[in-house]
């Protein structure tokens, strides 16, 4: 089988040959110490072993409590937010039929999300979809603490009990959380809810191949195995001992710094196939909250095209020249459509009669980044066999071990995110959190 390709020949001409090249030489000693546990961030490790580390018993255990909830709910409620949130969102967005809702298929439960927003509307029109209808919930919080996540399961949960009855919620209701600490945890310990343990050693961001995001994607009905697989491949692919040169996360790693000595400050990523949308969003979590600290950092956006060619084109053309792109470059797609010709041929589409959809989509992908790399837009990218299970396993891996590279290589500890809590304080010194006293009154008087 195929794995995942990077190439980077349209980035080269940007960069120093000097300063890429010094940065590849930096990936030896950086894996040592990813390996070692000696870098920065050392106890937020155990991502970078977890694909080869997952036994099929642990894999079991997922898809026994998700035949559960399959049997039991109609829709399943995917409580969480940021990085317990955006890895299983980004499967279930790819793997889905467009417009079958979140779902392997027919027979297998809706998922839908919670606890990523604080809309009242938004949970307002979740309770009305809900209503009447058998809901289990998955609540995702490493903290056991986060507010948004918190406020969204009390309301479910609450609503669940109620309407459902409180031995159909116990069943139901599964908490991913904290071995120990936190209060989903101890909720989850009162009510007799079964429970899954995200690891100490695992940030949020990381966490995409442990329960985190393994659940959801088994209640939805697809394939955690093959995820897990394809992860595992990559593991391997991108491991301390292949060489820099030919390892895929240490070259996109060292291309990337080099490109931001270069002046090129913001990265986009880029799909031609809007069922990545929120790969492409779980993707500027890690990379956003892994680099961006310090005054330092790639800022990472992303784009779906050809839908945004027609609304960020013009800058990403012809705007300031601190731009540059990856793209994710799907070979195969999954369907066969081809344009139907017309007699009259009023809207001039008869010379790409017969012609698949895809090809007319690669060539817009082929036109954009020819325009692109002459407009004075690196571009790498990211050859993607097929979007399924497997392959969506290897780009999460890839991008993981690439983010610790990159960070690391950037000077900054890729495995914290301090700066997420000063809008947390603000907001609990507003709502006169009891602790927070002086917050509240500081705050106050600054804003009278
Ligand atoms: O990457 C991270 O650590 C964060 O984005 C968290 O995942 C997010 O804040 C949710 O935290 P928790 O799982 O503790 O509710």
């Amino acid at each position: 089988m195929d794995n995942i390709k990077l190439t980077i020949e349209n980035a080269f001409p940007f960069v120093d040959e000097n300063v890429y090249n010094g940065f590849l030489s930096k990936v030896g000693q950086l894996s040592e110490e990813l390996e070692s546990a000696t870098c920065a961030g050392s106890d937020f490790l155990g991502w970078l072993h977890l694909p080869s580390s997952l036994t099929k018993e642990f894999l079991d255990d997922i898809n026994a409590t998700a035949e559960a909830m399959r049997r039991d709910c109609e829709v399943v409620v995917v409580a969480g937010i940021g990085g317990s949130y955006l890895g299983a969102k980004a499967v279930l967005e790819a793997l889905s039929d467009t417009f079958g809702g979140l779902r392997a298929g027919d027979g297998c439960p809706r998922v839908v999300f919670a606890g990523n927003n604080i809309s009242e509307d938004y949970l307002f029109e979740l309770k009305e979809y809900l209503s009447g209808k058998r809901f289990g919930i998955i609540n995702i919080s490493k903290s056991g603490t986060t507010t948004e996540t918190a406020i969204s399961f009390r309301l479910l949960k609450d609503f669940c009990e109620a309407s459902l009855g409180k031995d159909f919620a116990r069943r139901n209701i599964v908490a991913v959380t904290d071995a120990r600490r936190g209060a989903a945890r101890q909720m989850a310990d009162k009510e007799g809810y079964k429970t899954y343990v995200i690891p100490d050693n695992v940030g949020g961001r990381f966490s995409v191949l442990t329960p985190v995001g393994l659940l959801p994607v088994a209640v939805a009905g697809f394939d955690i195995a093959q995820l897990v697989a394809g992860a595992a491949e990559m593991e391997r692919c991108c491991a301390a001992d292949v060489p820099a040169g030919d390892n895929m996360a240490a070259v996109y790693a060292a291309m990337r710094n080099a490109l931001y000595a270069a002046g090129k400050k913001i990265e986009i990523l880029v799909n031609y196939n809007p069922k990545l949308h929120y790969v492409m969003e779980w993707w500027k979590q890690l990379y956003g909250e892994s680099e961006g600290k310090d005054g330092k950092g790639i800022f990472p956006a992303s784009v779906d095209f050809s839908t945004d060619l027609h609304s960020m084109g013009q800058w990403i053309q012809q705007g300031e020249r601190t731009i540059f792109e990856t793209v994710v470059s799907v070979c195969k797609v999954n369907h066969e459509l081809r344009i139907p010709s017309d007699a009259e041929n009023l809207d001039g589409l008869n010379f790409i009669a017969g012609k698949r959809i895809d090809e007319v989509n690669k060539m817009a992908e082929l036109g954009t980044r020819l325009a692109h790399v002459d407009g004075g837009v690196p571009n790498m990218r990211i050859e993607m066999p097929q979007v399924n299970e497997y392959y969506i396993g290897q780009l999460f891996y890839f991008f993981e071990k690439a983010c610790a590279l990159s960070g690391l290589m950037l000077g900054v500890n890729p495995f914290n995110q301090p700066g997420v809590e000063d809008y947390k304080k603000n907001m609990f010194a507003l709502l006169d959190k009891p602790g927070y006293e002086k917050e509240s009154q500081a705050i106050r008087q600054r804003l009278d």
